[in-house]
């Protein structure tokens, strides 16, 4: 089978489309047939081992696991004996980052806790650009943040793949949301369903004197005290991304602030979770939460998936197509993608 290979850390450059034998599931996992697989930020701090900490869990001189890959969906090809929630043609998502990576190639062995049935009214595309952005959402809002109905949420980094998913979830949850992102991505987060956009490249939201119950900070570079200074005064800021200035100051002055008043700020690592996941399920077959894909490329271009990402204004997020779901006379895609990739061993081509 095909997939995308790194032996060294590095820029896009070390990654090659290569064939490697396709993996036999053991007892505990499931075969899936990729057809598309989304990338994270997590991609490329693993393409790169930065932080060079992360090489502590990665391999510390060559990443121990070849082929990155979290977020995919496709369809069950077969399963291990002891798999009891899927059987072999059901159409599944998930992130498979806690059981080895390896989502950008033709197939992948996945531990069956991180699926999920695909939502039915969602393509494979748009399923594989939901897990890890979504559920780190989800976690940052719900599990550490506590969301109540009514109250004021403010997002930052509102545009990218985890804010367009925070700024919908917020809404689902009944909260009134602002969301601060720049100039061109103002409609875009609208339409989401923020209820007021702050334009970061013209007002500064810590400076304007509006207060917030519940912040996320799923991007940008502000200082905890700027945060600190729109929180009301029981209000929670939990940081999901952004910058690495930004994550030592909270993982420092978080607990010590959130001991000694009433405020409570803190950074999230997100984990894979399949009940979150079938939560965003609910969600997305609701209609409560759509998926925003703002490029598509085929396997073959990968490396352009991976530039594009790394320069950090998509909007939403960057799909690589692996196989084909349906004939290409059906599949409306807009002109500027690239023709996909038609896998070799794609039966019947
Ligand atoms: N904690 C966790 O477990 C976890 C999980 C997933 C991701 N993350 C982290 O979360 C961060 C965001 O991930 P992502 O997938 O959303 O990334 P992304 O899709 O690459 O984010 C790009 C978006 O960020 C916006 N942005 C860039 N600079 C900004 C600024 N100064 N202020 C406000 N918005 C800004 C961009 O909008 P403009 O073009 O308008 O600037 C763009 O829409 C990354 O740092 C990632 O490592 C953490």
């Amino acid at each position: 089978m095909k997939a995308i290979v790194y032996e060294e850390y590095g820029s896009p450059d070390v990654l090659e489309l290569r064939d490697v034998e396709k993996p036999t599931p053991k007892d505990d996992e499931v075969l899936v047939k990729v057809y598309a697989v989304s990338a994270n930020a997590a991609d490329l701090h693993l393409l790169r081992a930065d932080p060079f900490l992360i090489r502590l869990s990665s391999g510390l001189l060559k990443p121990k696991n070849k082929i990155l890959g979290s977020d995919i969906a496709g369809r069950v090809e077969a399963i291990g004996r002891n798999i009891k929630q899927f059987k072999p043609g059901d159409e599944v998502f998930g992130d498979i980052s806690a059981g080895g990576w390896g989502g950008f190639a033709e197939y992948v062995c996945a531990r069956e806790d991180a699926l999920v049935l695909k939502p039915a009214n969602l393509s494979f595309e748009e399923a594989a650009a939901v897990p890890m952005a979504a559920v780190t959402a989800l976690q940052g809002l719900r599990t550490k943040g506590q969301i109540q109905p009514g109250q004021k949420v403010l997002i930052n980094g509102a545009s990218g793949g985890v804010g367009m998913f925070a700024v919908q979830i917020a809404k689902a949850f009944g909260a009134e949301v602002t969301a601060v992102c720049s100039t061109r991505n103002l409609n875009i987060v609208r339409s989401m369903g923020a209820d007021h956009v702050i334009d970061y490249t013209r007002e500064d939201f810590t400076q304007n004197g509006k207060r917030y119950d519940l912040i996320l900070a799923a991007n940008g570079d502000r200082s905890i005290s700027d945060y600190r200074r729109v929180l009301t005064p029981r209000g929670t800021y939990v940081m999901t991304g952004g910058a690495m200035a930004q994550l030592s100051e909270v993982m420092l002055k978080g607990p010590w602030i959130s001991m000694t008043s009433s405020q409570k700020m803190g950074n999230l690592l997100a984990k894979p979770n399949q009940q979150d996941l079938a939560f965003m399920k609910e969600l997305l077959e609701a209609g409560k939460v759509v998926p925003t894909i703002d490029r598509r490329f085929p396997l073959s271009e990968f490396a352009k998936a991976f530039r594009y990402l790394e320069e950090g204004h998509a909007q939403g997020k960057v799909v690589i197509i692996v196989h084909q779901a349906v004939p290409n006379k059906s599949l409306h895609l807009p002109a500027a993608i690239p023709v996909p990739f038609i896998a070799a061993s794609e039966p019947g081509r």
